[in-house]
């Protein structure tokens, strides 16, 4: 089985399309803050979220929530695709139903080797991965740059280390990121 959540009106043939509001008619109408998910526990071998993540989960409790049933529907070596405007930018902050920036860490806080990693360094972030038991590996990380960043970088009147920087500091750099997860279990 291959997931396509939150479809609205993208949806994708060979893909169970899955979204809370029936206007798109997806094949399964779910609201995907609601728990268990109507599908079978090591089902999926693929899930595609474009989009979708930054509107799910506002009370933490409920963010991890997705985080276990993504893992629980998903058999080992599932490949998880996720979309997400950058918590920097116009179209992540303009959208009154987007409740949940999701940066890099947050997807690492959901990975076993991170979090004993980070905890043997003494560091204190959460390791939500232990604790809930789900692990996801990052095995992809693609951002899109804004069409002025982009233009600057082609033509080489910013450098890769001024990019960099530039991402980590200004609005409107990167446009949207695609993170590929795998699935470990
Ligand atoms: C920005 S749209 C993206 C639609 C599509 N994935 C695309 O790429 O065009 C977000 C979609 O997520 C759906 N969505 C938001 N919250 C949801 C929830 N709790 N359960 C299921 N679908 C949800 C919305 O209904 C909407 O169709």
């Amino acid at each position: 089985m291959k997931l396509n959540l939150g479809c609205g009106g993208n949806k994708r043939d060979g893909y169970v399309n899955v979204d809370k509001f029936p206007h798109f008619t997806p094949d399964v109408v779910w609201d995907l803050e609601r728990f268990p998910w109507p599908f079978e526990t090591d089902g999926a071998e693929a899930v595609a979220l474009t989009h979708v993540l930054e509107h799910l989960g506002g009370p933490p409790d409920v963010f991890i929530g997705v985080m276990k049933e993504l893992h629980r529907v998903c058999r080992a070596g599932a490949r998880i695709e996720i979309v997400v405007p950058h918590p920097r930018s116009d179209s992540f902050i303009s959208d009154p139903t987007h409740v949940r920036p999701v940066t890099l860490e947050t997807l690492f806080l959901f990975n076993k080797d991170w979090n004993r990693a980070v905890l043997a360094e003494g560091k204190a972030n959460t390791p939500l991965g232990l604790y809930h038991d789900v692990d996801f590996a990052v095995t992809r990380v693609d951002h899109r740059l804004t069409p002025r960043w982009a233009e600057r970088l082609t033509s080489g009147r910013v450098s890769q280390e001024e990019l960099r920087d530039a991402m980590d500091t200004y609005n409107n750099v990167i446009e949207e990121t695609l993170y590929v997860l795998e699935v470990r279990k």
